[in-house]
């Protein structure tokens, strides 16, 4: 299946050189993590164009952001045009679209608190996606997430392989994070994975987990690991408690990792929210599980070993997850 669709033939350049094709990104949501977002991709210049897609009240602020990252491309040297709209017709024929649209955490309150205001809008934007965006592979952000995802796919009945939700790669870049200072060694060596759904019921794997091939268990101890992965459960609370707001450059990240692995056909192995039919016992849901991405994209669930106490986690993260797309139905339309 070519995901891509129809997308145009390369357009020979003046110099009569074969240009490669115009790569567009949309970005709907073009707030903290939208402009994160934005940056980021241009300064990788993963696309020739990105959008900025706000709702009509915040079209100039969108507009505004573009302009302030397109004129920042002079000092920084990227070639990537930016550009603001409220307008679905602007992200007609994108590539990818990355759907941080909705409202962040405030201190005190859970994802789930957000589901009644953001699930209306994930609504309108995959109707909206639909029409404008038929071949695109969509990455949501917008929280509670595995709700989220759900119903973009169940509203858009696009094929698994081109809804993914992103959380895993965030949660394991956090759990990485405290590892590294935890060993007193470079973030760099160490590998480490978060599966199941984006809340306190998370299960990041500590038997996947290795300092440059070094079990991650024989350099730190016990107490301390497990201090580990409650933070790490916990990781985005901790940010919202101290902002205000929810974080916005690790999360921007971790979707563009996922995106160029799309659009440069990497197939990175990396945890994302993928719609699962059967794999690791579950089905007819989106949870955190390691997956590969490449030019097809969820090319694969990737099914790991995991120890008798990650199952047991997995399996309450799991029925946690149905617990809120339990509430997607419950308000479907
Ligand atoms: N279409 C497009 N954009 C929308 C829509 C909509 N229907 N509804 C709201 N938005 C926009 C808001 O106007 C706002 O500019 O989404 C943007 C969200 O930006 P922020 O409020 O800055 O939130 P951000 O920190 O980017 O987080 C967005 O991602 O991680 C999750 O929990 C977080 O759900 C939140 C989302």
């Amino acid at each position: 299946m070519d995901l891509r669709g129809d997308c145009p033939e390369p357009r020979e350049a003046i110099s009569g050189l074969t240009m490669p094709k115009n790569t567009k990104i949309s970005l709907i949501g073009a707030g903290n993590i939208g402009g994160e977002l934005a940056v980021a991709i241009a300064r990788a210049e993963l696309a020739q164009h990105v959008v900025l897609f706000d709702i009509p009240q915040k079209e100039g602020f969108a507009k505004g952001k573009a302009l302030d990252l397109e004129q920042n491309s002079a000092l920084e040297g990227y070639d990537c045009r930016i550009t603001g709209t409220s307008d679905w017709k602007d992200c007609a024929g994108s590539d990818v679209l990355i759907v941080t649209a909705g409202i962040p955490r405030k201190p005190g309150q859970d994802r789930k608190d957000l589901i009644a205001t953001n699930l209306p809008i994930i609504r309108n934007v995959a109707d909206r996606a639909k029409e404008h965006c038929p071949n695109a592979f969509v990455i949501v952000i917008s929280n509670p997430l595995d709700a989220m995802v759900y119903e973009f796919k169940r509203r858009t009945s696009w094929p698994k392989e081109r809804i993914v939700g992103m959380a895993g790669v965030l949660d394991s870049a956090r759990f990485q994070l405290f590892l590294a200072r935890a060993a007193n060694v470079s973030v760099k060596d160490v590998r480490a994975m978060v599966l199941g759904g984006h809340g306190d019921t998370m299960v990041p794997v500590l038997s996947a987990c290795t300092i440059n091939a070094i079990p991650a268990t024989e350099l730190i101890g016990k107490s301390e690991l497990d201090a580990i992965i409650d933070r790490t459960r916990k990781g985005g609370g901790e940010i919202v408690g101290l902002m205000g707001t929810s974080a916005f450059y690790a999360p921007a990240l971790s979707a563009v990792a996922m995106a160029a692995a799309y659009l440069n056909d990497q197939r990175r192995l990396l945890a994302c929210a993928a719609f699962l039919e059967g794999e690791y016992g579950y089905e007819g849901f989106f949870m955190g599980v390691p997956c590969v991405i490449g030019a097809r994209g969820i090319e694969k669930v990737v099914e790991i070993t995991l120890s008798e106490a990650e199952k047991t986690g997995l399996a309450a993260s799991a029925a946690a997850v149905k617990e809120i797309v339990e509430i997607v139905h419950a308000t479907a339309s």
